[in-house]
């Protein structure tokens, strides 16, 4: 049975883990996966989780299952997180919720639960979008096609295109937005498209499904969230799955959420059981450790702050890189405009350059990046960038 199936090609963006390793250039750089990376590369575990492992630690005293919710404390910590602790659509009992592996379980959960409802629906992504949404939702039966999104002249939105598309949709239309810091592309909207956007959904009835996976590393926490919220007052319904990856740093431990926005606290109760029974079906329970960490953080005044500012901390150094980068661009010969990348937010900037260019960036600099020419902006360091500009002069020329 097993001889029917070839070997796969690699992830193309894990797949650059395994190149990046085997290479033996001292110059090496890795900016591909998106991981936030210290100047000397480390992604270190946050002063504050790792204070909350300990108290954790200590306080721990069974490995019992906890349901398919998970950590019911770090779900409700979330919610505030996310949609405000003066929510009213969560004051009022109108949000479901589970803690589930990763962004990626909230993503899949979250496509299930539109299957079970609607069936026959569509869903939008940006063009681009991060990679793994495609296989992620489409897996679970939906169907997925693109809305414009990415201006690949000015590095930013083609917003009247993008409203265009939007202006199509009705109820059996689902609009894949992210929260902040674009992933591949670094390009926000603004408020004021939030703005439309939500008129948009509130009038035609589509449903926004927000992947939000790097709060706090754009302009703030409470910033990055201001177009989400937004969107939670103005319209009744929508989806959020959720990530603490990023900005807890606990990549390994898949630890994201999955919100449900409703009508009212009897449809959230049932939406409830439909997201629990959807994720027995597919892994029964979430890993629950990412879960208490985070939970305990959010809850300890002293933590919290800690959490903030080093988070805060992160989300200034990459944009001290995003400057420290165009400076040394600027200062080469290199005839296009990259002034994008200052104006991009949170880990990732889209060099629009070619995928031979790439290619001869990872081949003959060491220098590694995805195919599509996003950058990782937090694997660079201040010793580096001269040596990533003099590659970008090279294979531009
Ligand atoms: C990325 O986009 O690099 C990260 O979200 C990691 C991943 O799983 O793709």
């Amino acid at each position: 049975m097993f001889d029917q199936l070839d070997v796969l090609p690699a992830d193309p963006l894990l797949g650059l883990i395994t190149l990046y390793n085997n290479d033996t250039n001292p110059k090496k750089v890795d900016l591909g996966v998106g991981v936030y990376r210290d100047e000397h590369g480390h992604t270190a575990i946050m002063q504050a989780i790792q204070k909350a492992e300990k108290i954790h630690m200590d306080k721990e005293d069974s490995k019992t299952y906890l349901g398919p919710i998970g950590v019911a404390g770090f779900v409700n910590g979330i919610k505030s997180l996310v949609l405000g602790e003066s929510s009213q659509a969560v004051a009022s009992g109108r949000v479901a919720g589970l803690q589930t592996p990763g962004g990626c379980g909230a993503l899949r959960i979250g496509a299930e639960l539109l299957k079970r409802i609607k069936g026959e629906v569509t869903v939008w992504a940006s063009d681009p979008t991060w990679a793994n949404h495609i296989p992620l939702i489409s897996s679970a039966g939906l169907e997925i096609k693109s809305y414009p999104y990415f201006d690949a002249e000015t590095g930013g939105i083609k917003f009247d295109a993008m409203d265009a598309k939007l202006a199509e949709l009705g109820p059996n239309d689902i609009l894949l937005l992210h929260g902040c810091c674009h992933n591949p592309t670094g390009a926000d909207l603004s408020y004021e498209q939030w703005q439309q956007i939500a008129k948009r959904a509130a009038e035609q009835g589509f449903i926004p499904f927000v992947d939000i996976a790097y709060q706090g590393l754009g302009d703030g926490l409470e910033e990055d969230v201001k177009g989400v919220r937004y969107l939670s007052e103005h319209v009744e319904e929508m989806v959020i799955a959720t990530s603490c990856s990023k900005n807890f740093g606990l990549y390994r431990e898949r630890t994201g959420t999955l919100l449900v926005q409703t009508k009212s606290a009897e449809n959230a109760h049932a939406i409830q059981t439909h997201v629990q029974d959807a994720a027995r079906a597919n892994y029964s329970m979430p890993p629950a450790y990412g879960g208490f960490l985070v939970d305990t953080v959010l809850q300890d005044p002293a933590l919290r702050k800690e959490w903030e500012d080093e988070l805060n901390s992160m989300a200034e150094r990459v944009k001290s890189l995003r400057a420290g980068l165009l400076e040394k661009i600027q200062a080469r010969d290199i005839d296009k405009d990259f002034s994008f990348i200052v104006e991009q937010k949170g880990m990732f900037s889209f060099l629009g350059i070619s995928k031979e260019q790439v290619r001869k960036m990872r081949e003959d600099y060491s220098i590694y990046m995805a195919d599509s020419s996003r950058i990782n902006v937090a694997g660079l360091n201040t010793e580096c960038l001269d040596y990533v500009a003099d590659a970008l002069e090279a294979v531009l020329k």
